[in-house]
């Protein structure tokens, strides 16, 4: 057992565990947040993946003491951390629901993880930029076509969101200059 200090949705947490214990079970079971789900437990389905450092990471097969001192973001810190919609949800939620994408949901949050950070990066992508970036997340209730029409919707809404942010500071900007001449 060691003492492992990682930063978990934005709180310092300390963890006594073995440092090759998989994140996911750190997660799991250490901190009680089971919004991630396990499914293979290999690396190969997506189901449980959360952001390190931005990055999207399989946590079943990365074990905890490669994350010490890192900044990790799971689903339940996923609004906290960026892009909240008008509803509060994080604007990705916000699609989700909109396009009534989940079936049973069980993969649901790898895969709201994984388009988060996709759209971090590239924040509107192609649909071929879509199907590479969730390429790893499987979806047994194969719900992959709405997956994609909700990360367009996702973008669009942000772009307008920052369209409109755009302009009102302008208007502002024009305001204040005009009352100053
Ligand atoms: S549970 Fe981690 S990739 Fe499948
Ligand atoms: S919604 Fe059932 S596995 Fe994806």
């Amino acid at each position: 057992m060691n003492d492992i200090t990682l930063r978990v949705n934005g709180s310092e947490r300390k963890v006594s565990v073995s440092p090759d214990t998989p994140l996911l079970w750190v997660l799991r079971d250490t901190l009680e947040l089971s919004g991630t789900k396990f499914g293979c437990g290999a690396g190969l389905c997506g189901a449980c993946t959360v952001h390190i450092d931005g990055d999207a990471v399989r946590s079943c097969s990365t074990p905890v003491s490669q994350v010490a001192g890192k900044s990790v973001t799971t689903i339940e810190g996923l609004s906290a951390s960026e892009g909240l919609s008008a509803s509060g949800l994080h604007i990705l939620q916000a699609a989700w629901i909109a396009e009534e994408v989940p079936q049973c949901g069980y993969c649901q949050t790898g895969q709201i993880m994984s388009a988060a950070a996709l759209l971090k990066k590239t924040p509107h992508p192609t649909d071929d930029q879509i199907t590479q970036a969730m390429n790893g997340n499987l979806c047994r209730c194969g719900t992959y076509e709405r997956i994609r029409k909700a990360i367009h919707w996702a973008a669009d809404a942000a772009n307008n969101a920052r369209r409109e942010t755009a302009k009102n500071r302008f208007q502002d900007e024009e305001h204040g200059n005009g009352g100053a001449q």
